[in-house]
């Protein structure tokens, strides 16, 4: 064993941990109680493990707990705020984007990376939505409900277009 204290912030809390160099952000983060972020393949391919790190969603399976350390670490435990839901589970239940809700805590914390991103844009493309959810894998929803989830957040309006461009993504 190679352990090494880390300081950081998860779900805006600060805390020090005692972490294993050889572990991941996921093993660590899972055996402090963090148990919303999940292991699907372990290798980087399923997005199930996203957290974000300063903002940025990746793979927390792929990422050493040492590399969290001064850093802040979101996961969906931190996005319900007094009782209520964040913005984005707000809109996945409305959409009904949560079906088996495996990838669900990976997925809300990459949708709520890309809203946090371009809440302030006018015009936001389902391209975009797909590609920024790409490394996160749903075997249940077929991600149509995911896709309005965001679209809701963002106040996108649901147009000829916008269909014509998700039925091309769909056909590559
Ligand atoms: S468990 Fe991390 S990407 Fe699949
Ligand atoms: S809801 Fe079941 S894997 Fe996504």
């Amino acid at each position: 064993m190679m352990n090494r204290n880390i300081s950081l912030t998860i779900n805006s809390k600060p805390v020090t941990l005692t972490a294993d160099v050889r572990q991941s952000l996921l093993e660590v983060l899972r055996e402090h109680g963090y148990t919303s972020v999940k292991e699907g393949c372990g290798v980087g391919e399923c997005g199930a493990c996203t957290v974000l790190v300063d903002d940025v969603p990746l793979d927390s399976c792929l990422y050493l707990a040492v590399w969290a350390d001064g850093r802040s670490v979101r996961t969906v435990e931190g996005e319900t705020k007094h009782g209520r839901l964040s913005e984005v589970q707000q809109a996945y239940l409305d959409t009904g984007a949560v079906q088996c809700g495996f990838c669900t805590p990976g997925l809300i914390m990459a949708s709520t990376a890309f809203v946090e991103k371009y809440k302030d844009r006018e015009k936001v493309s389902r391209t975009e939505i797909r590609r920024a959810h790409a490394g996160n894998l749903c075997r249940c929803t077929g991600y149509e409900g995911i896709i309005r989830a965001v679209e809701q957040c963002l106040k996108v309006e649901e147009d000829e277009d916008t269909y014509n461009e998700c039925r091309v993504t769909n056909d590559e």
